[in-house]
């Protein structure tokens, strides 16, 4: 099929959203072509810069700037850093995500009250959050490297194995769990093929692109947003902003996806 209305029959049926439950592969076939052809023009590469700029601007009560944040591989070194995170972190004497950790540089060395970093945690459409900047300049310098996040620390293991249980837990008025739309191949909502988490080579496919810029919403979102988001189609009660439980479950996706080569944040519906 001529691309051009591949893609036209793709923007019709994902901006009106009709028939999306009749759609079928060629559809996701024209999904794939339309990320394709915006690859190498993500609207994400703003955030990037805004993030880097904010990084290096001196803020917070008292006015340095991000540089010294230690991130995993040494204060200052952001480079690789996002490959091997979740990672236990000694300071703070637990493990955290890419996004945890940037907030704790913001309390810790900027002077932020935890409070003024939870405030906003994901922004909206017309006002992106601070963080979501910082979180894709900092993903953003571990293109190419290959997700290996450590877990060797007890921490670490028994993070991953409270995020597998969570993954496992039913709740809810409909009693899903992740594993309800997450734990077998080739299962599909409308639209979007769902990814079988329990295994490694779908996690990787998933992991290497996330934050990712979604065309529906027309912005970048963390990990920690995409798993909020998903706390909400499971009708469970969203968590606290960066609480154990969702740090658990992205260190469990990203022990899974270890060896895959990170992407940078993808485009995505
Ligand atoms: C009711 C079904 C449902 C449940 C339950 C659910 N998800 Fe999802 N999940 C989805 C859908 C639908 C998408 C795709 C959303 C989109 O593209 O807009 C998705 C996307 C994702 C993605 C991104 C996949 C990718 O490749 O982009 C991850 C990661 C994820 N879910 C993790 C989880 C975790 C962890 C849980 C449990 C806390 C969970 N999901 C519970 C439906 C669900």
């Amino acid at each position: 099929m001529n691309h051009r209305i591949a893609i036209a029959a793709v923007l019709a049926v994902t901006w009106t959203g009709a028939a999306l439950a009749q759609s079928k592969d060629p559809t996701i076939a024209g999904i794939e072509k339309y990320r394709e052809m915006l690859g190498d023009d993500n609207p994400a590469d703003l955030y990037e810069m805004r993030g880097e700029a904010l990084w290096k601007k001196a803020a917070g009560p008292n006015k340095v700037s991000l540089e010294k944040c230690d991130l995993g591989l040494g204060a200052g070194v952001v480079k690789g850093a996002y490959a091997q995170t979740p990672r236990y972190f000694a300071d703070a004497d637990r493990v955290m995500d890419i996004e945890s950790r940037i907030a704790w540089c913001m309390t810790t060395i900027q002077g932020y009250s935890e409070a003024d970093v939870r405030k906003r945690p994901f922004g909206s459409a017309d006002k992106p959050s601070e963080m979501e900047d910082l979180v894709t300049y900092v993903v953003t310098a571990s293109k190419g490297y290959k997700i290996a996040p450590p877990n060797s620390h007890p921490k670490e293991k028994a993070a991953f194995e409270l995020g597998q249980a969570i993954f496992h837990v039913r709740a809810g008025p409909y009693d899903f769990s992740c594993a309800t739309c997450h734990g077998q191949d080739g299962k599909r909502i409308r639209l979007q093929e769902l990814p079988n988490l329990t295994k490694a080579a779908d996690n990787q496919r998933s992991y290497i692109g996330w934050p990712a810029y979604r065309v529906s919403t027309s912005r970048v979102h963390s990990m920690q947003w995409r798993i909020n988001d998903c706390f909400r189609q499971q009708r469970v009660p969203e968590p606290k902003y960066m609480s154990e439980s969702v740090n658990s479950l992205i260190t469990y996706m990203a022990v899974m996806a270890t060896g895959a080569e990170y992407k940078g944040p993808a485009l995505k519906r």
